[in-house]
Order: structure tokens, then sequence, then C-alpha cells
């Protein structure tokens, strides 16, 4: 049996994530791989209530470290009841944001420093990092236009943060990439879909064939 992997995908808004996990699910089950695909936060019943409350457009009062702390506790079951079992059954987890998404938005974006907000994350997920992660790389501005065409997207509470709020969340980006460029790899996200799935497959064909 293969061994699973465990693969997430990070981004400012409407960088295209989400329709790429579908593409490349499709394509790696028509290979014959298992694939598991998921999202944070979010994927299982307890978390998609965690989700609710911290998206919810009409908790403007809650507290950055009460949302990051909401994010975590989402994380952890997702994490334990999904994500492990999925690659301990051999599968691939395609993962829909991670602990990354909390360290550019929690901790740099929102200022609670990216340190403060990895503690937390460590105690949700107990080193259980990604094997793999793409960062699909988008000018903050674009990705909000794409949005707003979008009208079948939810509008949540964060989509309603300012452009400059957007553009913090890339720099804690660009500030992961360097700590962890062994895990993580920048794509271009400004590039047709077509473009951006052949360059993300061959990525993650590499890997499997690194372990097959
Ligand atoms: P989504 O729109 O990609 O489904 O994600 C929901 C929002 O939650 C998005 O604005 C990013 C944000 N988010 C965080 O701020 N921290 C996190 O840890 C995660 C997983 C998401």
């Amino acid at each position: 049996m293969n061994r699973g992997l465990f693969i997430t995908f990070e981004g400012g808004e409407g960088s295209g994530k989400s329709t790429l996990i579908e593409a490349l699910a499709n394509t790696l089950i028509s290979k014959g791989r298992s694939v598991v695909t998921t999202r944070e936060p979010g994927g299982i019943p307890i978390a998609e209530k965690i989700r609710e409350v911290i998206l919810d457009r009409s908790h403007t009062s809650m507290d950055a470290r009460t949302e990051a702390l909401l994010y975590a506790a989402a994380r952890r079951q997702h994490l334990v009841e999904k994500v492990i079992p999925a690659i301990e059954a051999g599968s691939i987890v395609l993962c829909d944001r991670f602990i990354d998404s909390s360290l550019a938005y929690q901790g740099y974006a929102r200022g609670l420093g990216m340190d403060e907000v990895w503690a937390i994350n460590l105690f949700a997920i107990q080193e259980r990092m990604p094997d793999l992660t793409l960062f699909l790389d988008l000018e903050p501005s674009a990705g909000l236009a794409r949005i707003a065409k979008a009208a079948e997207r939810e509008v949540n509470r964060l989509d309603l943060e300012k452009l400059e709020f957007h553009e913090r969340v890339r720099t804690g980006y660009e500030m992961l990439l360097e700590r962890h460029p062994n895990r993580i790899e920048r794509i271009n996200a400004d590039q047709t879909r077509d473009k951006v799935f052949s360059q993300v497959l061959s990525i993650i064909e590499a890997r499997l064939a690194g372990i097959a």
C-alpha cells in the first residue's frame, strides 16, 4: 500500500485553492490513488460548527486571541478525526488551509505574533505538520476582485477586512516561505487555471514518486 501524504494549500482570498483541489483530486483518483479532500476551518461536523462561529459576519466583537484559539480548536478536532486516520489508511489528504493560515492571518496580520500562535497550534497539532504545502500567491487586490465576481461564494467576516489586512496576510506567508523553504512551495496563482493545475500536479507527482 502507498504511504499517505498530507498536502496543504494556502493563500489569500480568491487565490483559487478550492477549484484547484477539486481538479487535483479528480486526476489523482483517476490514476488509482486514494484521495481525501477537506478544508479548514471545517471538514467534519464539530469543526464546521466552530467555523460558523468564527466567520459569522455579526461577530464583529470577536477578540483576536479568541479567534486564534477557535481556529486551533477546529484544527485539533479535524486533524484527529479526519486527517490522521486518512493518512494512516494510505490516502493523500488535500487540505484547504492548515497551520500556516493561522500564522499568517492571526500571527502576522492580526499582530498576535507568529511565535505565540505557533505555540497554541503546537498544542493542537502535536507536531503533525504537512509533508508539503502549496502557497498560491496572488496580489490581494486581484484575489478580492475575483471573489467579488463570484456571486455564489459566501462572504465571511474575514473577507470584510480592508485591503491592508490582506496585504499583511501575504507578507506573513512570505515570511513563512523563508522559514520553511523545504516544505512550502510558492505557486504563481496569477496564471490560467490549467497552468497552475499542471504545475502543482507535477510537484505532487514528484513527491509521490519519491515515496513510492
Ligand atoms: P476560506 O475562505 O479559505 O474557507 O477560509 C476562511 C477564512 O478563515 C479565510 O478568510 C482565512 C481564515 N483563516 C484564518 O484566519 N486562520 C486560519 O487558521 C484558517 C484555517 C483560516
